[in-house]
């Protein structure tokens, strides 16, 4: 266990991990959320944080974000329902999903939760009528390079759109509040949020030319986290981050963040057991008990990530591996040239780093339940003697 054990200490300073418990499990490590909120209140003195609910929505995860001080951005009411069971108020949480289900909105503002997102008329005019006198901010698209993982053709408004939305809603009724905006996931590059800063700046003008206010400047997420690559420390993206304010916005604006990754990512580590092993062609292949439908979903091809793996093998050679989940799905493989210890067998561990991120949170994705499968009507005719829907959906 030694070398593992150093592996481990150096690259997240984990003391223990269970050994009797039966693989594959997430192993969350509550300090180093702690540290990681701290660290994020200390380099964004008097900003808002917003912890984006859907990175990892484990009851002690968001109790423990309450307890600091925390604030929630949400996807979804299912998001509401667990914040609101976990005894967090409404004002600490805005749903800040572009496209929201309506219902959702309604149970939303039913609740109390009066803080909205939009980046389209239809979501405005839904807004206007399921959440009326509600305050929103707009997302406008900004670029994402520097993003591993981005967002910006999905989302986001256009500066002139963006300007007629705030006059359009406020004729509707809503209180114009915000700007946010998300420079893509894992973003290395600490001017893409200076550059989405200066198109706020300019929006900003534009709007109070028209006598419209902005209270608050969302800042959204993408903070980088290590996995393999080195990355700029939390540190350095907020001394950029504001000093652009300060210059381009000035003191009189609130700041908000909606870290996800960067929050939660390093304070888990999910261990995985060896379950088969072989020869395909060239390639050695090594199959472990979970996979990217179990929690690895952003290893996967079209995404990328690359997570560092740990085992206790560390001091053994290394040969090249495809390292594949457990399902009998061909695109069910974590990666594809990874260098691991030649002497791999059944039942070692796999202790795969930074794990705490779009991980355990993919069972309840952005707090949306699964499809309900239901039969179509005459079919359930035929069956009824035997068969009911609920008995399927168990
Ligand atoms: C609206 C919103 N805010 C914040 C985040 C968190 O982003 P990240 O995990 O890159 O910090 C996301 C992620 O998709 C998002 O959609």
């Amino acid at each position: 266990m030694s070398s593992s054990t150093d592996c481990l200490q150096r690259n997240h300073n984990f003391a223990r991990i269970p050994v009797e418990e039966e693989t594959p499990f997430i192993v969350l490590y509550t300090e180093k959320l702690k540290d990681n909120c701290r660290r994020f209140r200390h380099a964004f003195p008097g900003a808002k944080i917003y912890f984006a609910v859907k990175a990892n929505n484990h009851p002690a995860v968001i109790q423990i974000l309450r307890d600091e001080n925390i604030n929630f951005d949400v996807a979804s009411w299912g998001e509401i329902y667990l914040l609101l069971q976990q005894g967090i108020c409404q004002e600490r949480i805005a749903f800040n999903a572009p496209s929201k289900i309506p219902r959702e909105i309604k149970k939303a503002f039913l609740a109390g939760v009066d803080t909205f997102t939009f980046d389209s008329t239809m979501e405005l005019e839904k807004l206007a009528a399921l959440a009326p006198g509600s305050k929103f901010l707009v997302r406008i698209a900004v670029d994402n390079l520097g993003s591993f993982y981005p967002l910006d053709q999905k989302f986001g408004m256009g500066l002139e759109e963006a300007l007629n939305s705030f006059r359009y809603a406020k004729e509707l009724g809503l209180i114009p509040y915000g700007v946010t905006f998300h420079v893509g996931s894992q973003n290395s590059d600490p001017q893409a949020w200076v550059r989405a800063i200066e198109k706020v700046a300019a929006l900003r003008e534009g709007l109070a030319s028209e006598g419209i206010e902005l209270k608050v400047v969302d800042i959204g997420g993408g903070y980088p986290v290590c996995y393999r690559e080195k990355v700029p420390e939390i540190e350095e993206i907020a001394a950029q981050v504001n000093s652009a304010v300060e210059t381009l916005l000035g003191g009189d604006i609130e700041l908000w963040l909606e870290p996800g990754r960067a929050l939660v990512s390093n304070t888990a580590m999910l261990v995985t057991s060896v379950i088969n092993r072989a020869q395909r062609g060239e390639n050695e292949w090594l199959y472990v008990d979970a996979g990217v439908f179990h929690g690895l979903i952003e290893a996967w091809d079209s995404i990328g990530f690359e997570f560092q793996i740990c085992t206790e093998k560390e001091q053994d050679s290394k040969k090249r591996f495809v390292l594949a989940g457990p399902t009998c799905d061909s695109g069910d493989v974590i990666g594809r040239n990874l260098s691991l210890p030649d002497s791999l067998t059944l039942d070692d561990r796999l202790y795969i780093l930074s794990a705490g991120a779009y991980t355990n949170s993919l069972e309840f994705y952005n707090g949306i339940p699964f499809p309900r499968v239901i039969l179509a009507p005459a079919d359930a005719a035929q069956l009824s003697t035997n068969y009911r829907p609920e008995e399927i959906e168990k």
